[in-house]
């Protein structure tokens, strides 16, 4: 399962780029004005800093304008994902931009029929919320499932990307399923390394250690 982070915090990618454990990252026009940063300049650094696929998100809603803003796009750097809303603009412009080579993400997806959308239309990704299900009273992981086994039916190439992640339980939920890709933020993806026990078990080991006198090396 590939990890991503949903952040335009630097910092945070940097941090968990340097773990060696991060794959990609994505962004939405909400966490980029939450940065402060310019569009392209922050998505150009960002790219610099993984090698894997970075979402950057048109703003036009009509097909032409979606291709012109995904050209500029995806010149800032070659693995500049184009993310493009559900709709059926976007899946137009998905079409025309996968066809070209480019990689898509598509995004707000809260059905498996989008989804069966998205994978016709040579989605590179599709990003289904499961918090915001959730937090409309729906099963996010519900979601996940039915579209695991509509793409396993039809052998798509489309990955799922599980977004929206809220916590540990999304991300473990998701990998129970088989989703592709999950995107969380920075302190999500930290959480998943931290255990108790583990805390507990290394403060006990040591201080054993330091009983017997000994020191490696
Ligand atoms: O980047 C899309 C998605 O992950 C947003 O998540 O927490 O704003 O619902 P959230």
């Amino acid at each position: 399962m590939k990890f991503f982070a949903d952040t335009a915090e630097i910092e945070d990618i940097k941090e968990l780029a340097a773990t060696g454990l991060l794959d990609g990252v994505t962004t939405n026009p909400s966490l980029i004005a939450k940065s402060g940063r310019d569009f392209i300049e922050v998505t150009r650094e960002i790219c610099a800093l993984t090698d894997g696929p970075v979402s950057a998100e048109v703003v036009a809603l009509d097909h032409a304008t979606m291709m012109k803003e995904a050209e500029i796009l995806r010149k800032i750097a070659d693995n500049v994902c184009i993310k493009v809303p559900l709709t059926i603009d976007g899946l137009k412009t998905c079409k025309a931009l996968t066809g070209e080579g480019t990689m898509v993400n598509v995004t707000l997806c809260f059905s498996a029929n989008q989804a069966l959308l998205a994978a016709k239309a040579g989605a590179s990704f599709i990003s289904p919320f499961v918090g915001r299900h959730d937090d409309n009273g729906f099963d996010g992981m519900q979601l996940i499932s039915d579209i695991r086994l509509i793409y396993d039916n039809y052998d798509f190439g489309t990955e799922i990307l599980v977004a929206s992640v809220r916590h540990g339980i999304h991300v473990l939920e998701a990998a129970k399923i088989g989703a592709d890709v999950m995107t969380a933020p920075p302190a999500v993806i930290k959480g998943l390394f931290k255990h108790i026990l583990t805390d507990k078990g290394i403060e006990g080991f040591l201080a054993d250690w330091a009983k017997t006198g000994q020191a490696i090396g």
